[in-house]
């Protein structure tokens, strides 16, 4: 299901599995599998955007054109912490993947993202940059991730998430209008402390088991 620019994963097995990862007594490493697991399939919905070129290649019985990516290998940006949850999922599906990472943490009074560390392969304007965080909430951690990744030098960049609210869509979208969205959900809004409503907590405690 596409809507504008943002596609939400609708597949059953996708959304059983965020049910699960919802339920307030799914404990810690369950959760963490859960998440390496939806993570593979949103990326193999997002992998739909890659291009892919016609090689010759030689079968045992015949030769024929053959369908490979094309371009330099995908870049795959973490959006620490939580965003390392996402990632052995996708490198399941893309192996040979580079990762770039982006630090930020959200500051509990304004909501801001602040940065502490970035880094990213080289090359980054000739590849496919995925960049990943569980939750789009208001939007700025987001924001700010993909506007260090354009500074970087991509040009084409895909966001993906595992669930996102209205407000966080909207912000992002009037920012950055060029990134398709990823998600396995839309859910219905934000409460006054940025939490996603009904959301499924703060997906960086329930995966690490932190609080
Ligand atoms: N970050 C989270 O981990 N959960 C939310 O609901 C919002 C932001």
């Amino acid at each position: 299901m596409t809507a504008g620019k943002v596609t939400v994963v609708d597949h059953p097995l996708v959304q059983h599995k965020l049910t699960l990862m919802r339920d307030v007594n799914t404990p810690t490493g369950q959760f963490r599998q859960l998440m390496r697991e939806v993570s593979f399939l949103l990326a193999y919905e997002v992998c739909r955007e890659f291009d892919t070129e016609r090689v010759p290649i030689q079968t045992p019985l015949e030769a024929i054109q053959g369908i490979k990516l094309k371009g330099k290998k995908t870049c795959i940006i973490t959006v620490m912490r939580a965003g390392n949850g996402l990632l052995d999922g996708m490198l399941d599906l893309i192996p040979s993947a580079r990762v770039g990472h982006v630090g930020l943490y959200r500051d509990h009074k304004t909501l801001e993202a602040v940065k502490y560390y970035l880094k990213f392969p080289s090359q980054m304007k000739e590849r496919v940059c995925i960049t990943v965080d569980p939750m789009l909430a208001t939007g700025n951690s987001a924001i700010e991730a993909v506007r260090q990744v354009k500074i970087a030098g991509a040009t084409r960049i895909i966001f993906m998430c595992l669930l996102a609210s209205p407000e966080g869509i909207k912000n992002f979208e009037m920012t950055h209008p060029d990134v398709p969205i990823y998600t396995a959900a839309i859910d219905r809004e934000l409460n006054e402390l940025g939490y996603i409503l009904p959301g499924l907590g703060d997906a960086g405690d329930r995966m690490f088991g932190t609080k």
